[in-house]
């Protein structure tokens, strides 16, 4: 079922310097239960697409609708992820996670509660108690997913998420993120510039053409499932049609870099 719904929809900012067409034309459901990846260089309008979604941003041409209703704003709906945590240092991570419940009037017995356990299910429960400027950047993420998924959002909307953690703890968030949504019923829309994060997380992925973003083409990788269903990571990220897919993506966005400078 589609909740969130880009509908022909063009973003063109006007600065100082002049306009920016960010996005031209951009059609996207995202469906209820599925992990949507768009993937694309830096500057082609990802961002502008998930803010969009997060009704951060209004459309210069076209709709966005959540459940056929227009999206004008942000809405504890759609609980967003960005790279850079946006926590608050001198708060404890019980007290961050528990943050948007405060806001929503829930008592404080029940809303520390909801935290450890989602702090739990992060694997910070020993850390509850902590405060965040003594937490690595790994715990921190981790920390910032517990505080989007406490006010138990329809869609989880990342921006870059694990962009700024070294590899092995990138590739621990990653199969956390999978076990989270495992069964959740969430829809997470997740953007990354990294081709083989999209392929292990996506379960629809979509490439975007440079700027102006428009989507170019759409998968349906079967990797995140497959590594679900108990097949290990490394027998999926070496898999040779894993491999393939990713040299294949790899070269769809050199053509269409290409085919950008041709127009530019
Ligand atoms: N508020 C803004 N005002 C003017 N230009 C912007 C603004 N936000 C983004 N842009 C421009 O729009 C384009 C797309 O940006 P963005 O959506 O952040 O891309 P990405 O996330 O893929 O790197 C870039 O050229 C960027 O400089
Ligand atoms: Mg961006």
């Amino acid at each position: 079922m589609t909740i969130l719904s880009a509908v022909a929809a063009g973003v063109t900012y006007r600065s100082r310097n002049g306009a920016v067409e960010a996005l031209k034309d951009v059609s996207l459901d995202l469906a209820a239960g599925e992990i949507v990846v768009a993937l694309g260089a830096s500057g082609c309008g990802k961002s502008t697409l998930l803010g969009l979604f997060a009704g951060f941003v209004r459309p210069t041409s076209g709709a966005v609708q959540s459940e056929g209703v227009p999206v004008t704003g942000p809405g504890p709906d759609r609980a967003v992820v960005f790279q850079d945590d946006a926590l608050m240092p001198w708060l404890s991570a019980e007290d961050n996670v528990a943050f948007g419940l405060r806001l929503q009037g829930m008592g404080r017995a029940e809303r520390l509660a909801r935290a450890r356990d989602l702090l739990a299910q992060v694997g910070l429960a020993q850390f509850a108690g902590h405060a965040i400027h003594e937490m690595s950047g790994g715990m921190r993420q981790r920390v910032g997913l517990a505080r989007a998924l406490a006010v138990k959002p329809r869609f989880l909307l990342m921006d870059e998420p694990l962009g700024a953690l070294d590899e092995l703890t990138r590739e621990r968030m990653q199969v956390l993120l999978l076990q989270l949504w495992q069964g959740s019923g969430t829809g997470i829309f997740l953007i990354t510039h990294s081709i083989e994060e999209a392929l292990f997380l996506a379960t629809d992925l979509v490439l975007m053409s440079p700027r102006p973003g428009r989507i170019v083409r759409r998968y349906r990788p079967e990797f995140a499932r497959r590594f679900l269903a108990g097949e290990p990571i490394r027998a999926i990220k070496g898999d040779p049609q894993f491999l393939a897919m990713r040299e294949e993506l790899a070269g769809a966005i050199l053509s269409e870099e290409s085919e950008g400078l041709g127009h530019g």
